[in-house]
């Protein structure tokens, strides 16, 4: 049976690209998108989610949330790294903009309507995820699991020497969600950044005649110019797409139970994510966290997912 997920994102170049596959995988029924701020501002990122599953129209159309402001503010801009648009300036088009309901609300309903069996994949900021938690204080125990794309264990940040973008993003929210009861698994820059995908990867991609071509052809190439020119790095980090990996084919994943936090302050240090990891920890374990992978397996189900997405979508 598929599982049922909802995908929370901030699209962003590498979130589209795990919308890409996440939505024609039979493995996955995707009942809702909900888009929060991050990459791009809350409303940008309302109208990337709805014009890009209206671009890649999947046979089962999930229900769309709309991200609001988050309490602080967004504290980051990547405008140089996934253009004004945060699609690489792709001109993306949206048909009619509705105003969908709130992406925390969206949560709320899709968890309580099917209790204990949905999976959060948290692409983004963890805002919303947070929000439901508050609008709704026992949805943490009716979750089936969340599974966010954040932090570091060992390794430095990437937005700051101490934080990755997506804690850093609102660390407050990040922390909430951390010291919630629900079920979580954390894939953290230090596992997601053993992966780059080099150019040969632009030879691999679906044609331009299936819709989801189309897509990544517009959105990959401006995202490989970036990462070279802000890291010099002949290749792409897609931290999202393996993060949507680890839930379907969690097989490819070493993880280990851990105690971690996030520190909502510091000057140096804001949006870090702390691990006890001393020999005999204070600290309760409250999350399992991805240690390590199999890089290349993982890169190979990347490009055989977008694959399946392109043949779903051809001569359409
Ligand atoms: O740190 C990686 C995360 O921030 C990813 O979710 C990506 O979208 C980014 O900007
Ligand atoms: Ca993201």
């Amino acid at each position: 049976m598929a599982k049922k997920v909802i995908l929370d994102v901030d699209p962003g170049i590498d979130d589209a690209l795990a919308l890409c596959m996440a939505l024609f995988d039979p493995r996955l029924e995707v009942v809702a998108v909900t888009a929060v701020g991050g990459n791009v501002s809350p409303q940008l990122a309302t109208r990337n989610v709805r014009a890009i599953v209206e671009q890649l129209d999947p046979p089962r159309l999930p229900r769309l949330g709309a991200a609001s402001e988050p309490d602080q503010g967004l504290p980051v801009d990547s405008r140089h790294l996934f253009g004004v648009d945060g699609l690489g300036d792709a001109g993306l088009e949206v048909a009619e903009l509705l105003a969908p309901h709130p992406s925390e609300k969206i949560i709320c309903d899709e968890i309580r309507a099917a209790p204990e069996e949905v999976t959060i994949v948290a692409l983004g900021p963890l805002t919303n995820i947070a929000r439901a938690f508050h609008r709704d204080p026992e949805l943490p125990s009716l979750v089936g699991r969340i599974v966010m794309m954040g932090g570091t264990v060992a390794g430095p940040g990437n937005v700051t020497p101490a934080a990755e973008f997506n804690i850093f993003c609102d660390p407050l929210s990040a922390r909430a969600v951390f010291r919630s009861r629900t079920t979580k698994t954390l894939v953290p820059l230090d596992v997601t950044n053993r992966l780059v995908l080099g150019f040969d990867v632009l030879s691999q991609l679906p044609e331009e005649t299936t819709r989801v071509g189309r897509l990544v052809r517009k959105i990959l190439p401006p995202a490989f110019r970036a990462f070279r020119q802000e890291s010099a790095l002949e290749g792409i980090h897609v931290h999202d797409s393996i993060t949507l990996v680890a839930v379907t084919n969690p097989e490819l994943f070493v993880t280990q139970e851990m105690a971690g936090d996030v520190e909502v302050r510091g000057e140096l240090t804001m949006g870090a994510t702390v691990f006890d990891r001393r020999r005999v920890p204070a600290w309760r374990h409250n999350m399992e966290v991805a240690v390590d992978m199999d890089v290349h397996k993982v890169a190979q189900q990347i490009l055989r997912n977008l694959a399946h997405a392109g043949k779903s979508t051809e001569g359409l």
